[in-house]
């Protein structure tokens, strides 16, 4: 159980992972995403999850210079988006994605959404990425189980990580239980259901009794259920808020209730149906 903002997971190929990083989509390239991953790292963020159509990357990259915290420290993640996806496209959008974050290699890199027909091929580049030492771990996004047997039936080399909708309203039992047996991490995006979930009254309840907001309670319920965490904020005062998690416990009997507000409701699309 992480006890620290800087506390990792061991993923399956024995890299450490962040449990609680800064996530940057709609954050606006320029001063806007510079600004918050240099809050970010400077408060103690070691973890940064950006995309190649988030087009922030530069304004990451410049964002970690900024900070004075080097690149080592840092676990950097990206992702390839569904028009790059295919061998070659895969590794032609790496290197751009390299470029802009001005780094020479990344710590996790992601397959977006599991296009059909491609994702397998798309694989395929990551796989020589993994072994040519460009990224130290590979992964996938919104798959479900079903794409995950596929995959898994024909690949060299297992995803580490899946990064799925993931909150109180859409608790993922299932593929989580999938992922855990399968030592796949499993990583909350939109984990406060991008702000939607704060009003919450059990949340508020739970975010009283122990002087925390309900931000945090969901938070600390990511962490504790072993889920790796990336709330995003632009805010500073709400980028350290969602850090300060490490000195409440949950109970079980909580744990619970917030297991309980699931009703598989995704924000998102759907993995298995969307058309972009
Ligand atoms: N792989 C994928 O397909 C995928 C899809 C979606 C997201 N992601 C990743 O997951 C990250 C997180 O998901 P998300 O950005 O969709 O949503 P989120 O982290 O669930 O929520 C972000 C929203 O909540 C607000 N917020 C953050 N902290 C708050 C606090 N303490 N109190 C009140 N409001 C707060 C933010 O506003 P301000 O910014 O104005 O503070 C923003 O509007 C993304 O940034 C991205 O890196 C991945």
């Amino acid at each position: 159980m992480a006890a620290h903002l800087q506390d990792q997971t061991k993923l399956s190929n024995g890299v450490g992972m962040p449990w609680l990083g800064l996530g940057v989509w709609q954050a606006k390239d320029g001063e806007e995403v510079v600004n918050s991953v240099k809050w970010a790292l400077q408060s103690g963020y070691r973890s940064i999850d950006t995309a190649a159509v988030y087009d922030n990357e530069e304004g990451v990259g410049q964002g970690i210079k900024e900070s004075g915290v080097s690149r080592e420290e840092i676990f950097l993640t990206s992702k390839v988006w569904n028009s790059d996806q295919g061998y070659e496209s895969t590794l032609q959008a790496f290197e751009t994605s390299l470029k802009k974050l001005d780094t020479d290699y990344l710590d996790l890199y992601l397959i977006h959404w599991a296009v059909k027909d491609k994702y397998k091929e798309t694989w395929r580049a990551l796989e020589t990425l993994y072994k040519e030492g460009k990224v130290r771990a590979i992964g996938v996004c919104n798959f479900q189980t079903h794409h995950l047997d596929d995959l898994m039936a024909d690949c060299e080399i297992k995803p580490m990580v899946n990064q799925v909708e993931l909150h109180p309203k859409l608790s993922q039992k299932e593929l989580r239980e999938y992922c855990r047996e399968n030592n796949i991490q499993i990583e909350a995006w939109s984990p406060l259901g991008q702000g939607k979930l704060l009003q919450l009254p059990l949340l508020n309840e739970m975010a009283d009794k122990y002087g925390k907001t309900a931000a945090q309670v969901i938070l600390r319920w990511d962490l504790q259920n072993g889920i790796v965490t990336i709330p995003k904020s632009v805010h500073q005062d709400r980028i350290v808020q969602n850090a300060d998690v490490f000195d409440f416990s949950l109970t079980d009997e909580e744990m619970a209730a917030i297991e309980g507000l699931n009703e598989d409701d995704r924000i998102g699309p759907d993995p298995d149906h969307f058309d972009f």
